[in-house]
């Protein structure tokens, strides 16, 4: 991978100016899957694939956060096998992660609300946490957004905070953006400054409503399953071309 960076792939990126924190909304499994006549679970499962490589990239690249978008609070609508398909898919993956992540020094956390999650995929989550917190806080991060709606982790934040007013531990009136941002599942990371959205949709879907407020987007019709280390630059370079002023004048 050294040599892989080095050359033709890393070309168009300048390391000393990379995004800390990537979100990706990783869409078009679906479509990836009907375009070859498969089930739309195989689009899934070359998905996850494509979720290791990204990861394992960025870490290389030298990004410090990877949140990804897993499953929303609306992706229940689907129908049970492919809900099903998905739970599936995020057993083994934890399952594998738990084995490598002390030795590939990745820290793994999970954004959303687990109240619905069967009992062993919540297991293995608060496994992975208990690694993630013996792990040094400078190690390579992924995030993985499951029964995650942004909309509902500030409606679970605010919820958070009313009950330590109630509770005499915190005043409505010393609330600012940085206090709140510490009852959000992202407490403690840096906002994201590049969002990625892969297979031609032009919208958030719910995703990290109050982190992106001045995040940089990239969208391109490539679906999730092709993308690759090639796609990442891309985005990194676009990224790294815009003039960020924050409301600002330069
Ligand atoms: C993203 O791919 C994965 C999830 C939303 C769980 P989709 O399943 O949404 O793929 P398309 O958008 O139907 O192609
Ligand atoms: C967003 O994709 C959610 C995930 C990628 C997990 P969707 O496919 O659910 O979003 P819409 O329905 O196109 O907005
Ligand atoms: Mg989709």
């Amino acid at each position: 991978m050294a040599n892989e960076l080095s050359g033709k792939l890393a070309g168009q990126v300048d390391k000393s100016r990379l995004p800390r924190h990537i979100a990706i909304i990783m869409d078009g499994n679906g479509r990836w899957a009907t375009k070859r006549g498969l089930p739309r679970t195989a689009g899934h499962k070359a998905g996850a694939e494509t979720f290791r490589k990204i990861a394992t990239y960025c870490k290389n690249l030298g990004v410090q956060y990877l949140t990804v978008y897993a499953f929303s609070t609306e992706n229940w609508k689907r129908s049970e096998t492919e809900v099903g398909a998905i739970m599936a898919l995020l057993k083994k993956y934890l399952l594998e992660a738990i084995d490598s992540m002390e030795k590939d020094s990745i820290r793994l956390k999970f954004f959303g609300d687990m109240t619905p999650i069967t009992p062993e995929l919540r297991a293995l989550a608060r496994e992975t946490d208990g690694i993630t917190k013996h792990l040094d806080r400078r190690d390579f991060q992924a995030n993985i957004c499951l029964n995650y709606g942004g909309r509902d982790e500030i409606l679970r934040a605010a919820r958070r905070f009313a009950a330590d007013c109630a509770a005499g531990i915190r005043k409505p009136e010393d609330l600012d953006e940085a206090g709140f941002s510490g009852y959000l599942d992202s407490a403690g990371i840096p906002d994201p400054e590049l969002i990625i959205r892969p297979s031609g949709e032009l919208r958030l879907s719910n995703f990290l409503l109050w982190q992106s407020a001045y995040s940089e987007f990239y969208c391109t019709d490539t679906l999730w399953p092709d993308f690759d280390e090639g796609e990442i630059n891309r985005a990194v370079a676009a990224y790294q071309k815009r003039d960020r002023r924050f409301g600002g004048v330069k």
